[in-house]
């Protein structure tokens, strides 16, 4: 079976990118739309931005009503703000969900319709705006990624949104965004960039490009994940690349068990994206453990662990040993007791986890009967 890579868009990274993404804008459109949320504009990071980005002589207005887990509405209410203002540019500062409305503006802007009609792989072909992306939080990758996740609230399904159409143009990771990042938000939204590293490493789709971003990606998490919960400055940055790293190197490889359980539960319960994921990471690793011994041995090297002179099967328990440990140093929620999930709840998310667009990708297959094991192990 063939595989395949893409691999825009362009990252400026370090020092000073904001200020060079800003004398690239008016090449990209006449009006910007910043697309962000509440938290990002009491941090006063959506100040810092917009006074850099004003370097650019363009006019900027901006939407921050970008909720968590964030649905149709959202997106729509977003679009309405962008067509009052006449932007032609939209700029997401943001965790996942601001760039996932932020992308999804985009694509209604200049197909029509609403986000849900374009559910699936390249169901539009009219190029989206122009998007740029300033990722405030060490996790999603969606800053370099051909696809947006948006909720739908009668469902409570996560729509996946994707086309090669759909890359932002430039990703901006900017050390000074993240150098305040709460060591809450750091560990969770860092456990996200892990499992995309991981589960993409083990996963079906994954190739020699792939594998070597995600390993690499994965020893960067490895050292930085727990002093970037501590608020280490340097620790973030190293983070906000790491997780950019991971985002280029699940895009094209898949995703497995892991997202289609946490994907399940955010819908169902709001739960945060990468709280959900770290809950479940060290599970579904034990669980695909038997069909890929070798990559989680591989995997436990990147992580830091010793594992000279062991089998390939006590070196790849290696692997889950060490993520439940990170979980543990970065004090992320362990159960789903802990973000009150009731056990009675398991059914009806292990019946939505099967039919979860992830989950095909997974190296070993999983059942109903596995889903539900799986949720009833994270208790
Ligand atoms: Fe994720």
């Amino acid at each position: 079976m063939s595989r395949s890579f893409s691999s825009p868009p362009r990252l400026i990274m370090g020092e000073d990118a904001l200020e060079t993404a800003a004398t690239q804008l008016p090449s990209l459109g006449t009006k910007v739309l910043i697309v962000t949320d509440p938290g990002i504009v009491a941090a006063g990071i959506h100040d810092q931005v917009h006074a850099i980005l004003t370097d650019s002589g363009l006019p900027i207005d901006t939407f921050s009503e970008v909720v968590g887990n964030p649905d149709i509405a959202t997106v729509e209410k977003a679009d309405a703000a962008r067509a009052a203002a006449g932007s032609d540019i939209v700029v997401a500062i943001g965790g996942g969900s601001s760039i996932d409305v932020a992308k999804s503006v985009a694509v209604i802007a200049t197909n029509g319709g609403r986000i849900g009609d374009y559910e699936g792989v390249d169901r539009f072909s009219t190029p989206p705006l122009p998007v740029l992306v300033v990722p405030t939080t060490v996790g999603s990758g969606s800053e370099v990624t051909k696809g947006a996740v948006i909720t739908d609230p009668d469902t409570h399904v996560k729509m996946v949104i994707v086309s090669d159409l759909m890359f932002a143009r430039i990703a901006i990771l900017d050390p000074r965004v993240v150098a305040g990042l709460p060591g809450r938000i750091a560990a969770t939204t860092g456990m996200d960039a892990l499992t995309h590293a991981i589960e993409a490493y083990v996963a079906k789709g994954a190739n020699p490009v792939t594998d070597a971003i995600n390993l690499g990606a994965i020893e960067i998490i490895g050292q930085n994940l727990v002093p970037a919960s501590q608020g280490d400055p340097e620790a973030l940055y190293q983070m906000l690349v790491a997780s950019s790293m991971a985002g280029i190197g699940f895009h094209d490889a898949g995703l497995g068990a892991v997202h289609a359980l946490a994907n399940t539960l955010g819908g169902h319960f709001g739960i945060h994206h990468g709280t959900a994921n770290a809950l479940f990471l060290p599970y579904v690793m034990d669980f695909n453990l038997p069909a890929a011994p070798e990559r989680f041995a591989r995997i436990a090297q990147a992580l830091g662990e010793d594992v000279a002179g062991l089998s390939a099967e006590d070196a790849a328990r290696r692997a889950s040993e060490r993520v439940h440990r990170l979980a543990e140093e970065t004090a992320v929620p362990r159960t789903l007791t802990e973000l009150d999930i009731p056990e009675d709840a398991i059914p009806a998310l292990a019946a939505d986890a099967l039919g979860q667009a992830d989950l095909p990708g997974n190296p070993r297959e999983a059942s109903l009967q596995d889903l539900t094991d799986l949720y009833r192990r994270a208790l």
